[in-house]
């Protein structure tokens, strides 16, 4: 994938964020306690989207700063989220003083980032000992209907979906990682919207999106774990990855 490509797909989201808000998961409340020191006051949600992560800190009882490009997605976050201190930056550029954080999140977004700059950027706004931590929401694959609604999001994608420990320099300690299984309600027939929501669905072809998204309606439809139900198990796996400040 080209860095033109990537950073394409990276702004996609200005497209799809009112679907994004009404599809995504939220983040289990155990991931998010490994991710954030009991000691911390002050949050950054760096590439907060439509404060999915957000959400999470705040209850949590954090003064929270969400950091987010997109015009769509943060507006999203505002509607819900009124009284967070949400502002426009990038994970490369954020705009918050030296050492001013305790907890960087980064839900879903690191892979979209200049990794050697972003990982500069959190080093900067971090204080000494406060937490730079990474967490990707995937879709659990050893469920076989989850299995095959992967193979119609990852078709002609050229995104690597895996998604290795963030690099993050000697300005930091060493990378922990670990996983959380867990399970949301969800409608089948919102698993259109779901897929629509995708990057790579955000940037192809409308006819080529529509196929897919056709697809996806249809497996809906006919797989007997979904077929004629009004709510299932969406089963994720929570990664999460987190180092200290030096
Ligand atoms: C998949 S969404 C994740 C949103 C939210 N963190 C969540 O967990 O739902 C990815 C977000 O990264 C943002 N983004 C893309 N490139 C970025 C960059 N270089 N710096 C900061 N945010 C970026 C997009 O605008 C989008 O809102």
């Amino acid at each position: 994938m080209t860095d033109r490509h990537r950073e394409e797909r990276a702004a996609s989201f200005e497209r799809g964020a009112a679907v994004y808000a009404a599809t995504r998961p939220s983040y289990p409340d155990d991931a998010v306690a490994w991710c954030v020191p009991a000691r911390a006051r002050d949050a950054l949600d760096l590439a907060a989207g439509t404060g999915k992560l957000t959400a999470s800190l705040v209850a949590r009882g954090l003064d929270v700063v969400a950091v987010e490009p997109s015009d769509a997605m943060r507006g999203e976050l505002v509607a819900v989220l009124p009284g967070v201190d949400a502002r426009t930056g990038t994970a490369e550029a954020t705009g918050l003083p030296d050492a001013s954080v305790d907890v960087v999140t980064v839900g879903q977004a690191w892979h979209w980032f200049d990794e050697a700059a972003a990982a500069a950027e959190c080093a900067r706004v971090l204080r000494p000992g406060g937490v730079l931590a990474v967490l990707w929401n995937l879709r659990d694959e050893a469920v076989d209907w989850m299995a095959a609604f992967s193979v119609l999001l990852h078709r002609g994608d050229a995104l690597d979906p895996a998604r290795p420990a963030p690099v993050v320099g000697d300005a930091f300690g060493p990378v922990e990682g670990a996983t959380f299984r867990w399970s949301q309600p969800f409608r089948p027939t919102d698993l259109r919207g779901l897929a629509a929501s995708r990057s790579h669905l955000l940037t192809l072809p409308e006819a080529e999106r529509d196929a897919i998204l056709d697809e996806v309606d249809e497996l809906a439809a006919i797989h007997p774990a979904l077929r004629g139900r009004d709510v299932v198990d969406f089963p994720y796996v929570t990664h999460c990855w987190r180092a200290t400040r030096r």
